[in-house]
């Protein structure tokens, strides 16, 4: 999110335009709460996790009533336009601004969950992935070690992306995810690891499962018991909201800040500025809030046959 704040600044200052930066997301909005941005206030960023303005999940900003304050304040500062960096909420909220005021309003997907229509990646997701599979790796050598299941859990409450990207990429055996309900029916998962660990020469086994596919420690007794082989949890947690984002996921933050501020310039709004098959896309923002995005199935299947 940093690098995008960065890049959403500096586009913006390139242009001629004074940009300000709201404090703590729509929390913020509401109590006008602006921090004037030049050039060095987003200098030495773009290697931090999280976000230097701050962020909050705002029930408030749901009233329409309440939502008046802040258009308001963006009214007094002499505001135009307004990029919205965040995930499906703040896509959401983007929505409502730009059909309520007469600001030109675009959204850029960032979230962990990968969970944003209109957009192959959102930003974050490449390093949250990244941090759940070198604490993987890890898991795997004590894993072998000891000849044991360990249930690793990973974020998620409505997404399985995490999981499965972290599945296929780490050499998992399974990946509990709440898009495939069947998944997360451990009898036939048990079955399957018994055999692989008793009659094949496989070690160990990981199962990743995404928050919302279920608990760690709850789906660790189940299969210790159904498999007679030690299992461990391991609750990765908010560990994966932080830390130096990848490559990647700087240039994405890069690319769509610098495409958002420009949608802005050519007069669109209401819109959601995403990357499809590496180019830069512009989806209404009323499709973006009442589609999902799309799980990769194929790549699902792709993992039920390279974890044999
Ligand atoms: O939206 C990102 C996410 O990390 C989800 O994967 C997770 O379920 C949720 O946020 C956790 O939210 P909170 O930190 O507010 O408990």
């Amino acid at each position: 999110m940093n690098a995008c704040i960065r890049s959403v600044t500096r586009t913006a200052l390139y242009e001629g335009r004074r940009v300000f930066g709201v404090l703590d997301g729509y929390e913020g909005l509401l109590k006008g709460r602006f921090k004037r941005l030049e050039s060095r206030d987003v200098g030495g960023i773009i290697d931090r996790g999280g976000t230097i303005l701050g962020t909050s999940r705002s029930e408030e900003f749901l009233d329409p009533e309440n939502r008046k304050r802040a258009y308001g304040h963006l009214l007094d500062k002499g505001v135009g336009g307004l990029v919205v960096i965040g995930g499906n909420g703040s896509a959401a909220g983007a929505h409502a601004i730009a059909r309520e005021t007469k600001l030109n309003v675009v959204a850029a997907p960032a979230s962990i969950d990968n969970d944003v229509f209109g957009t192959d990646n959102a930003v974050g997701f490449d390093t949250a992935v990244n941090t759940a599979l070198d604490a993987v790796d890890k898991l795997r050598q004590t894993a072998d070690s000891h000849h044991r299941i360990f249930v690793v859990e990973v974020m998620g409450r409505k997404s399985g992306a995490i999981a499965l990207e972290v599945a296929l990429a780490g050499g998992a055996e399974a990946a509990l995810v709440p898009e495939v309900p069947e998944s997360a029916e451990l009898p036939p998962l048990a079955e399957r690891l018994t055999f692989n660990l008793k009659h094949t020469r496989k070690k160990s086994a990981i199962v990743i499962c995404a928050e919302g596919a279920g608990r760690a420690e709850p789906i660790a007794e189940v299969l210790e018991s159904l498999t007679g082989v030690e299992c461990r949890a391991t609750v990765l947690g908010h560990l994966q909201r932080g830390g130096a984002p990848t490559s990647y996921d700087r240039n994405l933050a890069a690319r769509l800040g610098w495409a958002a501020v420009n949608a802005i310039f050519d007069g669109k709004s209401d819109a959601l500025v995403g990357l499809v098959s590496n180019a830069i896309r512009l989806t209404p923002l009323e499709k973006v809030v009442a589609h999902e995005h799309r799980f990769n199935h194929q790549e699902y299947a792709l993992l039920g046959i390279l974890s044999l």
